[in-house]
């Protein structure tokens, strides 16, 4: 069923089809981040996600998405995201960001993670840990007292306040990415409405219980601007800086939100920001 501004509201019930969808993709994520050591291979990733999809009994989305030849995407350093993974060697101190999405029943979860490989750089670490905080930021900012935030443009405004705050702790000047955005998400892994990562002068549109949401800062620790390679699938950054990327997808509902891909549900990150998670079952 969709609503007036045609974002698709899932019932109860489908919601609980996206929680199983979501647990697969954090168990592959895990995986995946757990090979993600120097020596290994962008492709060594790719099949260890792959194999736990299988054995779940799920599908991995993101494999013959508009001819998209993999499992999950792996971009390392001043790729930003939809790296296509290959016999690439990962090295210490690389900066990678693993993306995957799985489908139970027909109904889709997708999450992101960044990993900075052992010799990292500081800079690196500090990158990776204001885009995970930024992104929390904007899925508590979805949650109000015991129900739900007004419009959806808290994400960005939260998003933006997470990066800017980092920058006035004597932190790094960091680029939030504009080419690429959040999601709806449900019975397709990307559907209306865009979720922006940054303020803008609309609200954005009005959140009901049903919506999903796959929230996803991308942030570079240059200029924000993208580039794609020749592959057509993987962005960079214009400038050749790194850039990290954190995603997670969200259920609203009447009771609150849920964050259907991590395994606590999110209970950990937004009781530290003042939001009791409300699981579904
Ligand atoms: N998971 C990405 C996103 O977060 C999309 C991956 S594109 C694909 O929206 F082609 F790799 F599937
Ligand atoms: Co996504």
């Amino acid at each position: 069923m969709f609503g007036r501004d045609r974002v698709e509201l899932k019932t109860p019930e489908q919601v609980l089809l996206m929680r199983r969808a979501g647990l697969v993709v954090a168990d592959a994520l895990a995986a995946a981040r757990a090979a993600a050591v120097p020596g290994a291979t962008t492709a060594d990733l790719d099949a260890v996600a792959a194999r736990v999809i299988a054995d779940a009994g799920a599908q991995p989305s993101f494999l013959g998405y508009h001819d998209y030849p993999a499992t999950i995407c792996v971009s390392v350093n001043d790729e930003v995201v939809h790296g296509i993974p290959s016999a690439r060697v990962l090295r210490p101190g690389d900066v990678v960001s693993i993306d995957c999405g799985a489908i139970v029943e027909g109904w889709h979860g997708d999450s992101a993670l960044t990993v900075v490989l052992p010799e990292a750089d500081p800079a690196d670490v500090q990158l990776s840990a204001v885009t995970e905080r930024a992104m929390w930021d904007g899925i508590a900012a979805l949650a109000s007292g015991a129900g739900l935030a007004d419009r959806l443009g808290v994400v960005g405004e939260a998003v933006e306040q997470a990066v800017e705050a980092a920058a006035a702790d004597g932190g790094p000047q960091l680029g939030i990415v504009q080419d690429y955005v959040g999601h709806g998400i449900g019975s397709a892994m990307h559907q209306p409405p865009d979720v922006l990562n940054y303020r803008t002068r609309e609200r954005g549109i009005r959140l009901k219980p049903g919506m999903c949401l796959a929230i996803e800062p991308m942030i570079t620790r240059g200029d924000p601007a993208t580039d794609v390679l020749d592959d057509d699938w993987t962005v960079v950054t214009g400038d050749g800086s790194r850039a990290a990327h954190w995603e997670h997808s969200v259920a609203l509902h009447e009771g609150g939100i849920w964050v259907l891909t991590a395994v606590d549900g999110g209970a950990a990150e937004l009781a530290a920001r003042g939001v009791a998670v409300a699981p579904l079952a």
